[in-house]
């Protein structure tokens, strides 16, 4: 098999068409044939053994190129669920009596790793304000292993620089072995390679924008080699692999993950521009609008779009927000994001449901506010559903 990767340098449509392609022959398929099963045939002395719980059939290994193309890392692993990828990275690289430094404004379930689970291990977690540049250097510690860092956040949109992180770690001192760590699953490669920003690993939970269809539970993980490697035996050892036709229908997402993202940042900018237009609505956030307050950083760092996430707060509170997710007829409430369709959630009932009101609002999630996923569907349909559902 002829694993040589010919798309380096290419744009991400090709990347994500083609990225760490297995060159065909005449009467191969055109599309990586979905082998769907746990295990192949070898077992003498010299056989590599190949078991897709290892995450070393051939399509974990294709899909594991492409995304480390996508990334531009050296190396990439699917993964059977976003957790699953962020676990097998802490994993990884945490030992009993080490230390983490995070955001503070991180996806729910990641929170809970590091609030619940790592502290019964002996890991412990100090939570900076991450648009403080100098809070991650003064958080180092002798025992700090990992920087932890998510962007843009969910559900306020905050853009996080992962530059002063990776400043933070490389000035900790040579030897310190300090990883930054991103969660760029609302970014996607497609506006953002935090890899080009000095993080060392990139997580993501491609349930979202690189499945797309919101069909698969998905992760993936891009960084080095031996990074990769590290990665890959606490996904052997935990559980955490990828099942063979997820990893074949996520492949046929990132086929059209750069068209997909394209129409989802113009769509969710288009919807950011007309509620901020409209008198029922409080604030609009969305990274691409001037009044946002990363909207600087976001030009910097995101040139070919600023996502598809749009939060907003209607005037008058929960009820109101209740009342316009019941009136939305094409915007379907669940929650996840990423997908083709557009979805809406609100937070309070979703990923900050085990949180008070106060402590919401103190998050900057008041009681009234509603997160947008906004699908590919024709702008003008869109706007218009929410326009009715306002009215
Ligand atoms: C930013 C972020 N990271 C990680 C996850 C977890 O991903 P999964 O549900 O694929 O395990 C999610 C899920 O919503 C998420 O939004």
């Amino acid at each position: 098999m002829n694993t040589d990767d010919s798309t380096t340098g290419h744009g991400f449509s090709t990347l994500g068409i083609h990225g760490g392609a297995v060159r065909g022959a005449p009467g191969d398929s055109v599309v990586p044939p979905l082998v769907q099963s746990a295990t192949f045939l070898g077992g003498g002395p010299d056989d590599r053994l190949m078991y897709s719980r290892y995450g070393n059939n051939p399509l974990q290994e294709l899909v594991g190129r492409k995304i480390a193309a996508l990334e531009g890392c050296e190396a990439g692993l699917v993964l059977g669920s976003g957790m699953g990828a962020i676990s097998s990275v802490l994993l990884a690289f945490l030992e009993q009596g080490d230390h983490i430094v995070a955001s503070r404004h991180l996806y729910g379930a990641t929170l809970e790793l590091l609030e619940v689970e790592l502290p019964r291990r002996g890991v412990t977690t100090t939570f900076v304000e991450p648009t403080d540049v100098a809070s991650w250097r003064e958080a180092i510690t002798d025992r700090t292993r990992i920087l932890y860092l998510e962007a843009p956040t969910n559900p306020t949109l905050r853009i996080v620089d992962p530059r002063p992180a990776a400043e933070a770690a490389a000035s900790a001192g040579v030897g310190r072995d300090i990883r930054v760590v991103m969660d760029a699953t609302f970014a996607t490669p497609v506006n953002l390679r935090p890899a080009s920003l000095g993080v060392d690993l990139v997580v993501h939970s491609a349930t979202k924008y690189l499945g797309g269809h919101s069909d698969i539970i998905a992760g993936a993980v891009a960084g080095s080699e031996a990074d990769i490697a590290a990665v890959t035996t606490m996904m052997k050892r935990y559980g955490a692999a990828a099942d063979p036709h997820m990893v074949w229908l996520l492949d046929r997402g990132l086929r059209t993950l750069e068209v997909r993202m394209r129409r989802h940042n113009e769509n969710a900018l288009a919807l950011a521009r007309f509620l901020e237009s409209h008198p029922a609505v409080e604030q609009v956030l969305h990274p691409g609008l001037e009044s946002h307050p990363d909207h600087a950083l976001a030009r910097e760092l995101f040139p070919h779009g600023t996502g598809g996430m749009v939060s907003f707060m209607v005037r008058g509170g929960g009820e109101a927000a209740d009342l316009v997710m019941s009136r939305l007829q094409l915007v379907q409430a669940a929650p996840s994001l990423g997908g083709v369709e557009s979805l809406v959630s609100q937070p309070r009932y979703t990923s900050h449901r085990a949180m008070t009101a106060e402590g919401r609002g103190a998050l900057g999630i008041p009681d009234g506010f509603l997160r947008v996923s906004a699908g590919i569907e024709d702008v003008g349909d869109l706007v218009g559903d929410v326009r009715e559902a306002l009215a």
